[in-house]
C-alpha cells in the first residue's frame, strides 16, 4: 500500500459531499482505505455462517429499515430470500469473494456522515461484526455452510422449519365404522349433501348449505345417529336456536364447522365448546361477541377461526391468537382497527419518503442559493476587475445614459 498514514488521513477528513456512487474513484480510493485497515486488523477466520453469525448483525443493526415491514432503497435482510431477491436484480449488492466491492459491505464502512452509510442515521458496526461480513462475502457470501456433522445438519433443518415446529401438529383423521346407511338416508331427507370425506372414507361431510331454505333445529336431528362420523359440517344461514346446537355438541370428531351467516348466538358456542378436534370454525356474519369467545377457549386444536362482521372485538382477538399457538383469528380486511392500522402503516412509510424528499429537495436548494449567490459574488469581482483594468489604460468608465444627456445639454448651452 503506497499510502503513508498522512494520506489517509487526509482522506478521511476531506471527503467531498459530492461522492455519492462507488463509481466515484474517490469514494472507491477510500473505501479501499478504509477497508485495508480493517483488514490489517483481522484475525484469520474459520467458516462465517450466514445464519447464526451474519443473520443476527443484519436483525439486530438493520431490520427496521431492512425487515419485512419496511424494504427501504428495495432492500430485505430479515431473510436470506429477502437478500437474494435484491441480489438477483443488483449484481453489485453482493460480490462473491470481494467485499470492497460489494455496496453490502462498503457502505457500512464509509464515514459516518456520509450520505450512503449505513446503518443510515446509526453508528458505526463495530469492527467483529464488520470482520465478520467481510469474511462472509470473501469465503464467497454462502448462505448455508455445507455441513459436515450430523448434528449440524439437523440443527439447520430445525432452524428452516421453525415456524412449522412451532405449530400443533397434523391431527391424524379418526378412525370410525362406516355410519349406518338408513340413519345417512334419513340425513339427506332433510335436503342436506351428506358425502365421505373422501373416496373410501367412513368420515362423513354434511352440508345444510345449498338447501333452498336456511336449515331448522328439526333438520339437524338426524345428525345424532352419525355423530361418530361427521368430521365436517356447514350449517351456514341456518335458522337454528341454542337447543338445536345441541346436537352439535354431540359431533366428537368435528373438525370443521360452519355457522356463517347463521342465528348462532353466544349462548349457542356453549354447545361448542366440548369438541377437542374442532380445527375450524367460521362465525363470519353472526351476532356472537366477545363472551362467547370464552366458549373456545379449551379447543386447542383450534387453527382458523373467522370473525369477520362479528361484534368480536380487535383486542379480544388478538388475546386469543396469542394464548393459542397455531390458531389463526380473521377479522377480516374491513374490519376498522385493521384498516386503521395498515392505514397507519402505510402513512407512516409515505411520511418517511416524503420526509426524504422534502430533505434532498432542501440540500439542492440550498446547494443552488449557494451557487446563485457565488454566481452574483464572481460577477461582481469580474466587472470590478474590468473596471481597474480600464482606469489603468486610461480609458473613462462607461457613462450611464443620463449623464450623457446631461453632459449634451451642457454643451447647446455654452
Ligand atoms: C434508519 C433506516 C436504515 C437503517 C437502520 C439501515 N438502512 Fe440501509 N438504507 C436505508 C435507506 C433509506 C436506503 C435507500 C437510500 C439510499 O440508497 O441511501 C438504504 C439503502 C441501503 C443499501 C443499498 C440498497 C440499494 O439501493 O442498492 C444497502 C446495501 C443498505 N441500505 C444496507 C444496510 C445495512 C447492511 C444496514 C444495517 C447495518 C442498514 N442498511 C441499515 C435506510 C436504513
Amino acid at each position: 500500500m503506497g499510502l503513508s498514514l498522512s494520506t489517509v488521513t487526509y482522506l478521511l477528513v476531506s471527503r467531498e459531499p459530492s461522492m455519492l456512487r462507488s463509481s466515484c474513484p474517490a469514494l472507491a480510493l477510500l473505501t479501499l482505505v478504509a477497508s485495508s485497515l480493517v483488514l490489517t486488523s483481522r484475525v484469520p477466520a474459520a467458516d462465517v455462517d450466514f445464519a447464526t453469525q451474519i443473520l443476527p448483525i443484519f436483525e439486530a443493526n438493520c431490520v427496521g429499515c431492512h425487515g419485512e415491514e419496511k424494504g427501504l432503497g428495495g432492500l430485505r435482510l430479515h431473510t436470506e430470500e429477502g437478500i437474494q431477491k435484491k441480489w438477483d436484480k443488483d449484481e453489485h449488492l453482493i460480490v462473491k469473494g470481494k467485499a470492497d466491492e460489494s455496496e453490502l459491505y462498503e457502505r457500512l464502512v464509509l464515514p459516518a456522515d456520509h450520505k450512503k452509510f449505513m446503518p443510515k442515521k446509526g453508528k458505526p458496526l463495530p469492527e467483529e461484526k464488520l470482520n465478520l461480513i467481510r469474511t462472509w462475502i470473501e469465503q464467497g457470501a454462502a448462505f448455508k455452510v455445507v455441513a459436515t456433522k450430523s448434528e449440524a445438519a439437523e440443527e439447520a433443518h430445525e432452524g428452516d422449519h421453525h415456524e412449522e415446529a412451532a405449530a400443533p401438529k397434523e391431527i391424524p383423521l379418526p378412525e370410525v365404522d362406516a355410519a349406518d346407511s338408513a340413519a345417512i338416508d334419513k340425513l339427506v331427507e332433510t335436503g342436506a349433501q351428506v358425502t365421505p370425506l373422501y373416496s373410501g372414507s367412513n368420515l362423513l361431510q354434511v352440508s345444510f348449505a345449498l338447501r333452498g331454505e336456511p336449515a331448522t333445529d328439526a333438520d339437524l336431528e338426524p345428525l345424532a345417529a352419525v355423530a361418530a362420523q361427521v368430521y365436517a359440517l356447514n350449517l351456514a344461514k341456518a335458522q337454528i336456536s341454542d337447543k338445536g346446537l345441541a346436537v352439535v355438541a354431540q359431533l366428537k370428531n368435528l373438525a370443521k364447522l360452519h355457522l356463517e351467516n347463521s342465528s348462532v348466538m353466544d349462548s349457542g358456542l356453549a354447545h361448542v365448546s366440548g369438541l377437542g378436534n374442532l380445527q375450524y370454525l367460521n362465525l363470519y356474519g353472526t351476532q356472537v361477541s366477545d363472551e362467547g369467545m370464552k366458549s373456545l377457549e379449551g379447543l386447542s386444536h383450534l387453527r382458523k377461526l373467522y370473525l369477520w362482521q362479528t361484534k368480536v372485538s380487535y383486542d379480544k382477538a388478538q388475546a386469543m391468537q396469542k394464548a393459542q399457538a397455531g390458531l389463526a383469528v380473521d377479522l377480516g380486511f374491513d374490519h376498522p382497527v385493521i384498516m386503521r392500522k395498515r392505514l397507519t402503516k402505510q402513512i407512516k412509510q409515505a411520511e418517511e419518503v416524503n420526509k426524504e424528499s422534502t430533505d434532498d429537495f432542501n440540500k439542492a436548494k440550498a446547494a443552488f442559493d449557494k451557487a446563485k449567490k457565488d454566481q452574483e459574488t464572481a460577477k461582481k469581482r469580474l466587472d470590478d476587475l474590468k473596471q481597474q483594468l480600464d482606469k489603468l489604460d486610461g480609458k473613462e468608465p462607461e457613462k450611464k445614459d443620463d449623464e450623457k444627456k446631461e453632459e449634451a445639454k451642457d454643451a447647446k448651452v455654452t
